[in-house]
């Protein structure tokens, strides 16, 4: 069978299929009505000529202030990030006056207190294996270093929520999106790094743990470097390209992984990773796994010296402290710490820190957030209805009618995900204490045990009709959409729903063009994600149909399409599904917004210049940059954000009339792009 190829860069994403993007905003608190075009024109640089360059044109006067870089804002989408953050070390700084309590606040301020301790994890980890490193009065002889049972050491890590000798993810089915199953990859190898400066940094740091464990100088030297050695040997396990590419095997159950590699003794470590849980039919248990990794690990364990019981057992018994970044952030500025201790809030609670975000964005009113989720909807609904009308009237799919049905049952299938804000079932089991390790540990726990619990009761029938989707998408914090090929749905996280895209403004027609322009853009985009060069291989529920485009829908498609490898693009066959998703959906946002228009009767040409400014300030400021901070270059997929906004309106004949552009200009190229 035929398996995808799919480039790994972010691997929670990858395994998702999804894509991102997207960003705007800079107002705070938002309940009340906003005088909108004094917001947008705020942002404009109004001498830079509009058929110049429109993205300075309507970004030029944009900045984020020191405090919101403090918080990581270099762009619209980093600083709407950067204002919830904002808003929530705001909040938790006041709360001590107020002497209200709750897991939030406890666990931000027992992360702002930087006191941590090693032996929280070292014992946490004695209940669950023998550690040869551990056990004083042997005076680490390696004469009880063959009680060490690694098995049981890797399976412990794993009940923390840490890696260890391979990575044990839970994610949906690649091949049936509704179900839950496990992913068994090779580790990340995040601090070790792939360079001598990282790997120099990395066995510093474990020297440093290994010091306060107890050891004299000369032995933690030693030892560290033998870490290091033991997982440059485990990295070296992976493809010389691995960086890459990861080919997706077909599930196969748990019983012939262990028959294929008995020496990983795969069934006994899912044993005692789900104690507790499960019904006890572990071997039907569907997993992925990387079998090239696994069996050069099956290898490399077998043989002596690279398998040193001592150099083993340290080496995951470190792995714990290491995944909780411990120590790391002792020097870092107090925003940076305030980053990371959010951040870890939104990943282990993340419901009430929901709960939390929607009240300070939105206010106390109960019904605030149902009204945005309704205007958000509505837009969805009439983007999708103009979709439809282009998919009726194209003809790419000229004399092949099944496959225009087809696309357009893909287009009515599609759903919008939102976040469901219900409050936590069981929240907390214990309460939690002023020790920051101790709770990390025990909401990791908690955490691993509730996505276990996802595979094993669907496995025992108990999940039903409804996916088991928790967790999926839900960081509160997250300015962002997507759009899951699996799933044919887009997804909108929390923190875009409350950025200022949706906010109400005074003059009914300035929030129309600007919702339009702004969100509508963003929904256009991932809607057309479903028909790139990906999504038409993917059907309406998702499947891999293949062969489901007839040759010769495809090159029609393909003769419009190729619009988008012109000059004016860079990297453009990197990018060309970006910049399709950019023009198309901007597209689709105009003409629903048209359509809306001449339904209310609405004439003023005011509304029409709104909407391409909103668009455009989506991507006022500049794409993260790997050097400096001021690069303008696009990073992996996309375009620099200025080139987005003036190629995608370049595409736009609407846009050059109402800004009244020669035919010369600079935003007028030769080529105009469309598809659909
Ligand atoms: C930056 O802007 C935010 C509002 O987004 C404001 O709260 C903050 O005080 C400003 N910081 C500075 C240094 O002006
Ligand atoms: C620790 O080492 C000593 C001496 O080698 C041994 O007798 C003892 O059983 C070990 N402790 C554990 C918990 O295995
Ligand atoms: C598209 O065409 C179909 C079949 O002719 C029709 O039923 C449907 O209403 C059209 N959709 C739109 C949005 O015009
Ligand atoms: C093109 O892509 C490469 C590799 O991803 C990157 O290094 C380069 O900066 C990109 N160029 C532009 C103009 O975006």
């Amino acid at each position: 069978m035929k398996l995808p190829r799919i480039t790994l860069s972010c691997l929670g994403l990858l395994l998702l299929l999804g894509h991102w993007h997207f960003g705007e905003g800079s107002e705070s608190g938002w309940d009340g009505e906003q005088d909108c075009q004094r917001l947008m024109v705020n942002d404009m640089d109004t001498g830079e000529a509009s058929c110049e360059n429109f993205h300075q044109h309507a970004c030029g006067n944009w900045y984020a202030n020191s405090t919101q870089r403090g918080f990581g804002a270099h762009d619209r989408r980093s600083q709407w990030a950067a204002l919830h953050k904002q808003r929530l070390v705001q909040h938790f700084d006041g709360l001590s006056l107020k002497a209200e309590s709750n897991h939030l606040a406890t666990f931000y301020g027992s992360c702002m207190s930087g006191l941590q301790s090693l032996r929280i994890y070292t014992e946490a980890l004695e209940r669950r294996a023998y550690w040869p490193l551990l056990n004083t009065s042997s005076a680490f002889a390696s004469a009880n270093d063959a009680a060490f049972d690694w098995v049981a050491a890797n399976a412990g890590l794993r009940r923390f929520g840490a890696q260890g000798l391979w990575r044990l993810l839970v994610q949906p089915n690649w091949q049936a999106a509704d179900q839950s199953i496990f992913y068994l990859l090779p580790p990340g190898f995040e601090l070790l790094g792939g360079n001598s400066m990282s790997e120099f940094l990395y066995q510093r740091y474990l020297k440093s743990l290994l010091l306060e464990l107890g050891l004299r100088v000369r032995r933690a030297s030693a030892l560290a470097e033998r870490l290091v050695k033991f997982e440059r040997d485990l990295r070296d396990l992976l493809p010389a390209d691995v960086e890459q590419t990861l080919v997706l095997r077909e599930p196969q159950s748990l019983s012939q992984l262990d028959q294929q590699l008995p020496q990983l003794q795969i069934r006994r470590y899912f044993d005692l990773l789900l104690q507790g849980l499960s019904s006890g039919a572990t071997e039907k248990l569907l997993v992925v796994a990387d079998l090239e990794y696994l069996s050069r690990l099956q290898r490399l364990l077998g043989r002596t010296d690279s398998a040193d019981p001592l150099v083993l057992s340290t080496w995951l018994l470190l792995q714990l402290p290491a995944h909780f970044e411990l120590y790391l952030h002792d020097d870092e500025k107090l925003n940076v710490r305030q980053r990371h201790c959010l951040e870890q809030l939104s990943q282990l609670l993340p419901r009430q820190l929901s709960q939390l975000q929607i009240r300070l964005s939105l206010g106390d009113d109960p019904v605030a957030y149902e009204a945005l989720v309704l205007r958000v909807q509505r837009l969805f609904v009439r983007l999708q209805l103009q979709f439809e009308r282009q998919l009726n009237e194209t003809d790419v799919f000229e004399a092949d009618r099944s496959t225009q049905t087809l696309a357009i049952q893909k287009l009515r299938d599609m759903r919008l995900v939102l976040p469901q804000i219900v409050p936590e079932e069981k929240p907390v089991s214990r309460p939690l204490s002023s020790s920051y390790d101790e709770n990390l540990l025990q909401l990791s726990q908690s955490r691993a045990m509730a996505e276990f619990r996802q595979v094993v009761d669907c496995q025992d029938q108990i999940c039903g009709d409804s996916p088991p989707v928790e967790g999926f998408g839900l960081d509160p914090l997250s300015v962002n959409a997507y759009y899951r090929l699996k799933q044919n749905a887009i997804e909108l996280p929390l923190g875009l729903l409350t950025s200022p895209l949706l906010q109400r403004c005074s003059n009914t027609i300035d929030q129309a063009s600007r919702q339009a322009g702004g969100m509508g853009s963003i929904l256009g985009h991932e809607m057309v994600h479903a028909f790139d060069y990906d999504g038409i291989n993917y059907d309406a529920t998702g499947q891999l149909a293949n062969g489901q485009w007839p040759p010769r829908a495809i090159i029609r498609f393909g003769l419009r399409a190729g619009c988008y490898l012109g000059a004016r693009y860079s990297n453009a066959t990197l990018t060309i599904n970006e910049n399709i998703a950019d023009t198309e959906g901007l597209r689709l946002a105009f003409e629903a917004y048209r359509h809306h228009r001449a339904y209310r009767g609405v004439t003023d040409p005011r509304g029409l210049k709104t909407f391409f400014v909103a668009f455009a300030q989506n991507w006022c400021g500049n794409a993260p940059s790997s050097g400096g901070d001021s690069s303008n270059a696009g990073t992996g997929q996309h375009a620099a954000h200025s080139e987005r906004v003036n190629n995608v309106l370049g595409n736009f004949p609407e846009f050059l009339e109402i800004f009244q552009c020669k035919a010369a200009s600079q935003m007028s190229p030769s080529d105009k792009c469309r598809i659909w």
